[in-house]
């Protein structure tokens, strides 16, 4: 396969470009074609069969468009599709899962927390990571509703956004959590804020960088780096356009445009 080809991404929302930035950060050569699935936001309620639709859509046309590999930058779109993604296709395919392992090693007094969707709380693949990982730990799960709209809204550190983050916090703080995990990809926009509200003492793991390495490990593996390029970052989504536009300038950076994502 060509080397020349761009990367695929792609989440919900714009949850997946604290992923993308890892990657841009490793990979500054590969060009990134970045999917928002804005019009079916969010995942993490929606039940595992439709959001393994849109994985798949979202894969063929990210395929169709050149795609030499795909990052599944969403832990939701993950649990739900991965598998019967790696059946369908050959390129590979890298996922996501809540940092449970580094999460465990990095906590002093056993008592992890895990922020995640519903979607992803409630998957199998999740119950087999603990089944796997859990042991010797005390592990407390925590859908933190109203995280990834918080970080829709592009409004990460301000009173609303405090005061909607130590509202899931609190609880966990009370319960001795020394080490959290971010298990969405929209949760570490959020982290300056989180850091706000929990004791210094607390580690927050973003697994982010660990895909970055992964990916770049894949490519490497199957000789498909490219080298000695900028490479350029293209966007699109299937909410309204005007709204990603705005995002991604934010949280990203200006002048990535973003197109529609054809509706099939
Ligand atoms: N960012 C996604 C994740 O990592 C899901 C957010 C949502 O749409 O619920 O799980």
């Amino acid at each position: 396969m060509d080397p020349t080809r761009p990367i695929g991404i792609f989440d919900s929302g714009i949850g997946g470009l604290s992923v993308l930035r890892h990657i841009r950060e490793q990979l500054p050569a590969e060009d990134l074609f970045y999917v928002s699935d804005s019009g079916h936001l969010p995942y993490g309620a929606k039940g595992s069969d439709f959001v393994a639709q849109r994985a798949q859509q979202i894969t063929r046309f990210l395929i169709a468009q050149g795609a030499k590999t795909i990052v599944i930058a969403c832990n939701t779109a993950t649990a739900a599709a991965v598998a019967s993604l790696r059946q369908q296709h050959v390129l590979p395919i890298i996922g996501m899962e809540p940092g449970l392992k580094p999460g465990i090693a990095a906590s002093r007094n056993g008592v992890v927390g895990i922020l995640a969707t519903e979607g992803t709380l409630g998957s199998a693949k999740f119950r087999d990571l603990l089944r796997r990982h859990g042991e010797g730990a005390r592990v407390i799960i925590r859908p933190c509703h109203g995280w990834v709209r918080q970080v829709e809204s592009t409004d990460l550190s301000g009173p609303r956004a405090l005061k909607v983050v130590a509202e899931e916090i609190q609880p966990l703080i009370d319960q001795g959590v020394d080490s959290l995990v971010l298990g969405c990809t929209h949760f570490p926009f959020l982290h300056q804020t989180i850091r706000q509200v929990v004791p210094a003492k607390t580690h927050i793991i973003d697994t982010g960088p660990a895909v970055a390495k992964e990916l770049k490990r894949r490519l490497a593996e199957q000789g498909l780096l490219r080298r000695s390029t900028e490479g350029e970052v293209r966007c699109w989504c299937s909410g309204e356009i005007a709204q990603t536009q705005y995002q991604v300038e934010r949280l990203w950076r200006p002048g990535c445009p973003v197109l529609p994502l054809p509706a099939k």
